[in-house]
């Protein structure tokens, strides 16, 4: 039996996490999502992939969001393998028109099966392809126009690629296309001198939060959620890390405000799923897809 609601706003969990789990996993997340706004969030779906569709992990991710109802569902724009073969990574894709008709025609097909828009976030690369003739915030806003998808903004992301690969994150959130942007994720990284790894395993990076502020305000308000994914602290600290998003929101953010003493019941409290806080009104967003 569950006993600890946390006072946060909504969570996120990891659609492959509970896809092909029954007995007490899934309960929880049904407990949860009975109880709180849920958005599903796919790391598998390949959507830039060659390969067909597969129609078997469409199968099981409508059949789990019949089951909990998510306010909706979202996957990144990558490719996760080919010829059957799962590579468990979110892989680049050179942004071309004919990527973008490529990813356009599938996510059409996508949100056709699943009857529901699909959200696509923008992933943490490591590389750029030479061949690529548009930037990522082009290529969103054009599959994004073309298809009715919406847009998750991960800040941590845009910092990740921007740095490696020698690009102004401020240009690139700039010339993002925010009438899109359903949701916002915040994380944190490894920086290795040379280069940026995409961890999740520690708190938001000072120049991330510094994002986070530019982009809140250009999105209007979108929701946002804290990635937490390695060396995940106590719920009370990482709690205390996802409000300080809420201090940046004001605008007005001051070290010495950070909240630092969560309740009692926070403190006792386990987090078994991707989370996240606070903010916009979901449904509202969703209307606007
Ligand atoms: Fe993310």
């Amino acid at each position: 039996m569950l006993t600890q609601w946390p006072a946060v706003d909504w969570f996120e969990a990891i659609s492959e996490n509970f896809m092909d789990s029954g007995g007490r996993p899934r309960w929880v997340l049904r407990e949860v999502a009975e109880r709180y706004p849920l958005v599903l969030h796919g790391v598998s779906l390949s959507i830039g992939s060659t390969d067909p569709l597969n129609a078997d992990y469409l199968g099981r991710l409508k059949a789990l969001a019949a089951e909990v109802k998510p306010v909706w569902v979202n996957d990144h724009l990558c490719w996760t393998g080919v010829m059957g073969l799962n590579a468990h990574d979110l892989l680049p894709l050179p942004l071309t028109e004919e990527t973008l008709s490529h990813v356009a025609g599938r996510v059409r097909q996508v949100q056709d099966f699943l009857e529901r828009p699909l959200i696509l976030e923008n992933p943490s690369t490591y590389l750029t392809f030479a061949q690529s003739a548009l930037t990522e915030p082009e290529f969103l806003g054009y599959l994004a126009d073309e298809t009715g998808c919406g847009l998750l903004l991960d800040v941590n992301n845009v910092y990740v690629t921007c740095f490696n690969s020698d690009a102004d994150p401020v240009a690139y959130l700039e010339s993002f296309p925010w009438s899109s942007v359903v949701q916002i994720h915040l994380a944190g990284h490894q920086h290795c001198g040379t280069h940026i790894i995409d961890t999740h395993d520690r708190s938001v990076q000072p120049a991330v939060w510094e994002l986070y502020r530019l982009a809140w305000a250009r999105s209007g308000g979108a929701s946002t959620l804290l990635e937490w994914d390695g060396n995940i602290p106590s719920f009370a600290e990482y709690h205390a890390e996802l409000l300080r998003a809420k201090l940046y929101m004001d605008g007005n953010f001051d070290p010495e405000q950070m909240i630092t003493t969560p309740s009692p019941q926070e403190e006792s409290v386990s987090n078994p799923v991707d989370f996240l806080v606070p903010t916009v009104m979901e449904q509202t967003v969703l209307e606007n897809v």
